[in-house]
């Protein structure tokens, strides 16, 4: 099944704006799970590899990164991207990570070696978790991290007050992904499904947020509900009627004192072993 949000440039230059906002995020988390200089780290679902580039910095040119994604236009830029900064210690690779791989496929991520591993938005797109958890199972090395970034109650998105149109546009996202055998709440299950791999949970947190509409996580929100209802209209979700009640709404907010509250976010940190 194609991935739900798309891969064409416009969400991919989405990606890198909400990367910019959530930087900072992933920064600290990397630095309580200890990634460090030298490391070998994996970036499962990397997208384009925004957080990619920032890990290959992190690890220098002793360590290693390998970012994974099944978009093959996303890995060809990453790859363009790593030439053109010669970061040699930055590597890539198409793969779907929500079938079982092969040995042939395993290749390097076999080998138990791995420092750590970061997952960011990838486990609420797939079907089957087995196959994820499997690999990072044992790919992580004894005492390697897992540092995940997923949601555990996206329907905490919100605009306040007058958020009618939002909420029904949230409704509508949530069911597009579960249509799509996707779970956009599957924080709440990871911790059952990683203690049945022998993981142990370190830390975890909440990144939710509720800011002004002109601050940078409530501009991530209408960026979003910038280009996504069209993807919905288009799955014969969303109508013209709830585009112009969006749109008023949305106007309405610039106008007055408005609160956006972010889809519940966590942070979960595990180590193996
Ligand atoms: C919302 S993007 C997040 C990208 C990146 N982790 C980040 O934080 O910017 C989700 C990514 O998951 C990838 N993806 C979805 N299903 C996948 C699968 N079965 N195997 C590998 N990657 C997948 C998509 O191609 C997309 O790049």
């Amino acid at each position: 099944m194609s991935y739900v949000l798309g891969t064409h440039s416009a969400e991919r230059e989405r990606l890198g704006r909400q990367h910019h906002i959530w930087r900072a995020d992933s920064q600290a988390a990397w630095q309580r799970a200890g990634f460090q200089a030298g490391d070998r780290l994996l970036d499962l679902g990397c997208g384009p590899g925004f957080a990619s580039l920032d890990l290959a910095e992190l690890v220098g040119a002793n360590g290693r990164v390998l970012a994974i994604d099944q978009s093959h236009d996303y890995i060809s830029h990453l790859q363009q991207q790593a030439e053109a900064l010669k970061l040699q210690q930055l590597h890539s690779q198409t793969l779907n990570l929500a079938e079982p791989l092969g040995a042939a496929a395993l290749g390097e991520l076999a080998a138990g070696s791995w420092d750590g591993a970061w997952c960011r938005w990838l486990c609420m797109f797939l079907s089957d978790l087995d196959p994820l958890l499997a690999l990072i199972a044992s790919a992580l090395r004894p005492g390697g991290r897992l540092v995940l970034h997923e949601y555990i109650s996206w329907d905490s998105f919100s605009l306040h007050p007058h958020g009618d149109a939002v909420q029904q546009f949230v409704r509508c996202c949530i069911q597009h992904w579960r249509q799509q055998g996707g779970d956009p709440d599957v924080a709440s299950r990871l911790p059952g499904l990683l203690e049945q791999r022998g993981l142990q949970l370190l830390s975890s947190r909440s990144l939710m947020a509720c800011s002004p509409s002109n601050q940078p996580k409530a501009l991530w929100l209408q960026d979003f509900l910038g280009s996504y209802p069209l993807q919905l209209a288009d799955a014969g979700l969303w109508s013209p009627g709830q585009q112009e009640a969006l749109e008023q709404e949305l106007a309405q907010a610039q106008r007055h004192p408005s609160l956006w509250v972010t889809p519940a976010l966590v942070e979960q940190i595990w180590i193996k072993p």
